[in-house]
């Protein structure tokens, strides 16, 4: 399969709206080679039929680094979160981990990533095609509610892939991508059904969806760990801390959390 040739399997059922995929560029190195990697990962999403997508670049975003946590959370930043229905993270080898700096961004939000699909492309100068940095961030992205798909895409000698004008020198790459996004959208589509669709057990009383006013569908909690318990009515003693529901609608796809 070359680009462009790209043919949805008959059996897939088109979502009702298109889903949201943001590729976030994992770095703000200057003359950073997963540029170059995130645009083609990007043209080959935006090609696919039912699907938006944007570049979110780390270098672009206004980057709080006096905190950590929730407390650096960017208004821009956790609204695409919350609106993504999956993430494409392209994420570069340093000193055989990941950027630092992703974890960071990553770190500021938390309700707005849980029963979202994530697929990590990994980069680096040497032959392991950044496979360390992703063995690393799994664990990461399963805290955070990610659900992390099988396929990953490995760029190594990424110094090598790209000609002087930024264009992909070896073509092997574009099915590879094709298959990863494949596994990435069937992800998104399931675990979008389900945030809407299926119900957890103990749902509280029904929450009103605040943009369209449809019953939402309670899907998750998640105890937080790092905030204020000045309101105690919000703490859970069997769950040991204070507990976010988050629901999603049925109807419009908006997200909602209450305490
Ligand atoms: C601090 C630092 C550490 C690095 N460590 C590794 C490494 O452990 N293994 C490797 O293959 N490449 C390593 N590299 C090279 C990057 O993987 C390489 O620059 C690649 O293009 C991905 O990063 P980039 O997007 O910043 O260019 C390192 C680069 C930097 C800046």
């Amino acid at each position: 399969m070359t680009s462009g040739d790209y043919e949805a399997p008959a059996r897939m059922v088109a979502p009702a709206r298109a889903l949201y995929v943001p590729v976030i560029l994992g770095t703000v190195r200057r003359g950073r080679m997963s540029l170059p990697v995130a645009r083609v990962v990007l043209a080959e999403l935006s090609r696919r039929p039912d699907i938006e997508t944007e570049l979110i670049d780390l270098a672009q975003l206004p980057l709080r680094v006096d905190d950590a946590g929730e407390a650096t959370k960017d208004a821009g930043f956790s609204e695409k979160m919350s609106r993504s229905d999956a993430l494409v993270l392209v994420s570069p080898e340093y000193n055989h981990g990941y950027s630092g700096l992703l974890k960071h961004v990553l770190d500021s939000c938390l309700k707005e990533y849980v029963h979202k699909a994530v697929g990590v492309v990994g980069v680096s100068a040497g032959p392991f095609g950044g496979s360390r940095g992703i063995e690393d961030l799994l664990p990461v992205l399963r805290e955070l509610g990610l659900a992390a798909i099988f396929w990953d895409v490995n760029f190594s000698t990424v110094q090598n892939a790209f000609d002087e004008s930024g264009a992909l020198r070896d073509q092997a790459y574009l099915p590879r991508i094709g298959k990863f996004l494949d596994e990435l959208v069937w992800m998104a589509t399931t675990l979008r059904h389900g945030r809407e669709q299926v119900a957890m057990p103990q749902a509280e009383s029904p929450m009103r969806c605040p943009k369209c006013g449809a019953e939402m569908n309670h899907h998750a909690k998640k105890v937080l760990q790092a905030v204020d318990v000045a309101d105690r009515s919000s703490v859970d003693p069997a769950l040991g801390g204070v507990v976010e529901e988050l629901h999603s609608c049925p109807a419009c796809g908006a997200n909602a959390s209450r305490r």
